[in-house]
C-alpha cells in the first residue's frame, strides 16, 4: 500500500490518509458569519470523496478580522450551532475537520467591518495608507479572541483548529518585516515578531489542553522586498515545535506579492516540474524542524504526492483548487485511477463566492454547459 493512504496520528486525530483539504474561504455563510447547509453539504461531499483531513476556510475570530465576504465567523457563541452540523456531517461520513481561525489585521475589509484595518505598523503601499497600527489593547484583545475560538470550534465538535499564520494576514504581518516596523517588544528580531502568534497559541493551549490538535499555517515565504525568507521560516517552525504546534503547515506569499508569487497562484499547471511550489522550503524544513509538515500548493498529479511523501519531504500533502473541481480525487486516486487533476488553477472559483454563492468550480460548469 502506498503510503499516501497509511493512517497516521496528530496529537488525539487519527486520520485515514495524508491528504489534506487545506483551508479554502467557501463564501458559504450567511453575511454576519453564520454558518449554514450550504457548508454541511460541501463537507459532507469532501469527506465522502475520501479526504484525510478538511481545514476549513479562515473563520475570522473578531468582527474586525473579516477578510472576505461570507466569511464564516468563529467570534459568537450562537455560531457553535450551525458549526456542530458541519462537524456532524463529516464524522458521521467517517471523516475528520479542523477549524482554521484567523485575523486578517490589515487585509481585513473596512466595508464589513466598518472599521479602519489595523496590523502591526502603518502600511502604506501604492502612495495608499492600507492601515493603522494596531494598539497593546487590541493584540491582548486578539488573543484571547483566539483562544475563546479554539473553545468554540472545541464545543462545535472540530478535531483541531488551525491557526492561520500565512498569506500575509494578522500573525503573519507581524513576523514579516515587510510589514512589521515597530521597535517595541512585538517589533525587531523574530522573537519579537513571532509574540502575538505565540501568545495566542499558549492562549489556546490553556483553555483547550494538551491532547487536543493544535495546527499552525505559516509562509515559506513571502516573496516580497524585506519579507520572510526560508531561513526565517525554519526558526518561526523551530519555535512552533518547542511551543507544541501539532502540525506545521507550509503554504507562502502575500497580496503584496508578485502576481506569480500571491498564494493562490493563476495558471495552469501543465507538467510535473511545475508543481509543488514550496518544495525549496520543505527540504528546508525536514533538516530541522519535526513537528509533522503539510504541504500546499500546485501539487496535480497522484505520482507528485507520492514522491513527495515516499522521500521524506512532507507528511501530509495538501490540495485545495483540485478538491473545488473534484471533491472525490482522493477516493478516484485510491480506486488506482491516477490521472492528474483537471484543475487548470484559473482562480475563476472565487467569483461565485464573493457573489455569496459559494465557490464551485467555473471552468467545469462551462464545459459541462457546452
Ligand atoms: C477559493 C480559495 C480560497 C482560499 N481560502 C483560503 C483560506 O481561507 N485560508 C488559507 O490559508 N488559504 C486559502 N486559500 C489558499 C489555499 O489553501 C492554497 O494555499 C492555495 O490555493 C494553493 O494550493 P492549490 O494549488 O492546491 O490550490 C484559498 C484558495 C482558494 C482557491
Amino acid at each position: 500500500m502506498s503510503k499516501l493512504f497509511e493512517t497516521t496520528n496528530i496529537n488525539s486525530m487519527t486520520l485515514k490518509n495524508r491528504f489534506v483539504r487545506s483551508a479554502t474561504w467557501e463564501g458559504m455563510a450567511d453575511e454576519d458569519g453564520k454558518c449554514n447547509s450550504k457548508m454541511t453539504a460541501l463537507m459532507r461531499n469532501l469527506t465522502k470523496g475520501g479526504i484525510g483531513l478538511i481545514i476549513t476556510g479562515h473563520a475570522h475570530v473578531l468582527p474586525d478580522g473579516q477578510a472576505s465576504p461570507f466569511q464564516t465567523g468563529i467570534h459568537r457563541n450562537d455560531f457553535v450551532h450551525g458549526l456542530k452540523q458541519v462537524t456532524e456531517v463529516v464524522h458521521n461520513e467517517g471523516g475528520k475537520i479542523v477549524l482554521q481561525i484567523a485575523h486578517a489585521g490589515c487585509q481585513a475589509l473596512q466595508r464589513f467591518t466598518c472599521k479602519e484595518p489595523a496590523g502591526p505598523s502603518i502600511f502604506e503601499y501604492k502612495g495608499k495608507v492600507i492601515c493603522r497600527e494596531i494598539t497593546y489593547e487590541e493584540i491582548h484583545e486578539i488573543v484571547k479572541a483566539f483562544g475563546k475560538a479554539a473553545e468554540r470550534a472545541r464545543d462545535a465538535g472540530f478535531d483541531g483548529v488551525q491557526i492561520h499564520g500565512a498569506h500575509g494576514y494578522l500573525f503573519s504581518q507581524f513576523l514579516s518585516p515587510f510589514y512589521n516596523k515597530r521597535t517595541d517588544e512585538y517589533g525587531g528580531h523574530l522573537e519579537n515578531r513571532i509574540r502575538p502568534f505565540i501568545d495566542a497559541l499558549r492562549e489556546i493551549r490553556k483553555i483547550v489542553g494538551d491532547d487536543y490538535p493544535v495546527l499552525v499555517k505559516v509562509n515559506s515565504q513571502d516573496y516580497v522586498d524585506n519579507g520572510l525568507n526560508i531561513k526565517d521560516m525554519v526558526k518561526i517552525s523551530k519555535i512552533l515545535q518547542q511551543e507544541g504546534a501539532d502540525a506545521i503547515e507550509l503554504s507562502g506569499g502575500t497580496i503584496h506579492a508578485d502576481r506569480t508569487r500571491v498564494p493562490v497562484r493563476a495558471g495552469n499547471i501543465d507538467t510535473e516540474e511545475k508543481e509543488v511550489f514550496y518544495r525549496e522550503a520543505a527540504m528546508a524544513y525536514k533538516e530541522d524542524v519535526d513537528v509533522p509538515l503539510m504541504l500546499v500548493g500546485g501539487v496535480r498529479s497522484y505520482n507528485v504526492a507520492e514522491k513527495l511523501v515516499h522521500n521524506g519531504i512532507t507528511d501530509y500533502v495538501s490540495l485545495s483548487r483540485p478538491l473545488i473541481r473534484e471533491p472525490d480525487i482522493i477516493n478516484r486516486w485510491k480506486s488506482g485511477d491516477h490521472s492528474k487533476s483537471t484543475c487548470i488553477s484559473c482562480n475563476a472559483c472565487f467569483k461565485p463566492g464573493v457573489k455569496g454563492n459559494g465557490i464551485y468550480c467555473v471552468a467545469l460548469k462551462k464545459e459541462q454547459a457546452k
